[in-house]
């Protein structure tokens, strides 16, 4: 075969898109700024550097509310992302309160989203639109679209930053659910992220996510979604004035591979009457392993969403929990306290198959 046909008949076969994400890791520096890009104030430094950098080297947008920076809000520093991008592109945010909605665009790609680990609360991105608010067509945005960041894309990253939905959900109110968080791309890793609502504040929606020593408050279903992701030393807080639920899971069969699983996660806030989770889906999948559950969980630990039939297919599991709230003498009998061998699958992140997508 003449080698221009080979050639050709190889880009046919692999594709452009497949040899782009093949081999793709998200590393830590996929979620760190290097120290020569901190002092935003030396921009032209800064332009001329990743000049000098291949294609292959990420390139940093900065964005500053003061005007420092390439863009003084997070929506227009996306934007400036190229459409089909392949390349990572680190969105440094310096602190401040952005009151702005934002969305990455799943033709966007190798985004991250950048504040400092160490003061995650002084980079915010706030808005506060809940379920009952009016589209600009006069249609209710429902709950999907009261998210103040929207991630569509793939292999999205996100450290040190606040993400918030401002709406306090009163309980028995009327549509008031307020997304502050909504993932939808596949293989993102969020780290030291600080996710604040009230009523579904985190849709994780599909794919596969890792979030790592992130703080999430919330009162009712405030994760939800179908994603297959692993919550590591995650703060997981209930404002929940009297009951609540953490984990709304959404699979619906068996052979999806979707779940939430809590790993060495602590529980905390108020309330006294919070579900661990709720059968969202048939299927819902949520387990917790070497949590420590303070004293604000409802007994029976678990809710079938009145839907009975759930009880057989929901796969609820407590492994080696602690903390008051781990007392598994009341519990739904149709939750399950896992052997060893039952919570290994979910305990690290080939939970997420984090071995083709994570080197961390
Ligand atoms: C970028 O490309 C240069 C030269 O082609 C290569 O030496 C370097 O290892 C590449 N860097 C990365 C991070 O792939
Ligand atoms: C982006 O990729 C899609 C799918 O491959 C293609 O249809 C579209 O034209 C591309 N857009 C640009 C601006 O390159
Ligand atoms: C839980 O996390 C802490 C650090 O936050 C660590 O020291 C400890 O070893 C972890 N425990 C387990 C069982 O993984
Ligand atoms: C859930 O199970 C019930 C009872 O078997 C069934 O009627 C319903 O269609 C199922 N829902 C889905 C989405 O499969």
């Amino acid at each position: 075969m003449d080698f221009r046909i080979m050639v050709a008949f190889f880009l046919l076969i692999y594709g452009h898109n497949h040899v782009k994400s093949f081999g793709r890791y998200i590393t830590w520096d996929d979620i760190k700024i290097r120290e020569d890009y901190k002092d935003y104030t030396k921009i032209t430094e800064r332009l001329v550097s990743f000049q000098n950098h291949g294609i292959n080297q990420s390139r940093v947008i900065v964005v500053d509310q003061n005007g420092g920076g390439d863009s003084t809000t997070l929506q227009a520093a996306v934007d400036m992302v190229p459409v089909n991008n392949s390349v990572r592109v680190k969105i440094y945010v310096l602190p401040g309160i952005y009151r702005e909605k934002v969305t990455v665009p799943a033709s966007k790609p190798y985004v991250s989203f950048i504040g400092d680990p160490n003061h995650a609360s002084e980079t915010v991105i706030s808005w506060n639109d809940k379920a009952s608010d009016r589209y600009k067509d006069g249609t209710e945005l429902g709950t999907y679209r009261t998210a103040s960041v929207a991630i569509e894309s793939d292999y999205f990253c996100a450290s040190g930053i606040t993400i918030e939905n401002t709406v306090v959900a009163v309980a028995g109110g009327y549509k008031m659910q307020a997304v502050a968080l909504r993932i939808a791309g596949n293989k993102a890793v969020l780290y030291r992220v600080r996710i604040l609502g009230t009523q579904d504040t985190l849709l994780d929606e599909t794919g596969s996510h890792y979030f790592y020593r992130c703080y999430i408050q919330g009162s009712v279903d405030f994760i939800f979604g179908n994603s297959r992701s692993l919550y590591k030393e995650c703060s997981l807080h209930s404002v929940a004035d009297k009951y609540g639920a953490i984990a709304a899971h959404h699979r619906n069969s068996e052979e999806e591979e979707t779940g939430f699983s809590f790993v060495n996660c602590s529980v905390t806030g108020s309330g006294v009457a919070l579900f661990l989770g709720r059968a969202w889906g048939n299927y819902s999948r949520a387990v917790y392993s070497y949590c420590d559950i303070d004293n604000i969980i409802d007994p029976s630990g678990w809710s079938d969403w009145n839907q009975p039939w759930r009880q057989r297919t929901a796969v609820f599991g407590e492994y080696e929990c602690t903390g008051k709230g781990a007392d598994r003498k009341k519990r739904v009998p149709w939750s399950k306290s896992f052997h060893f061998e039952e919570a290994v699958p979910f305990l690290d992140t080939d939970f997420i198959g984090g071995e083709d997508w994570l080197r961390l």
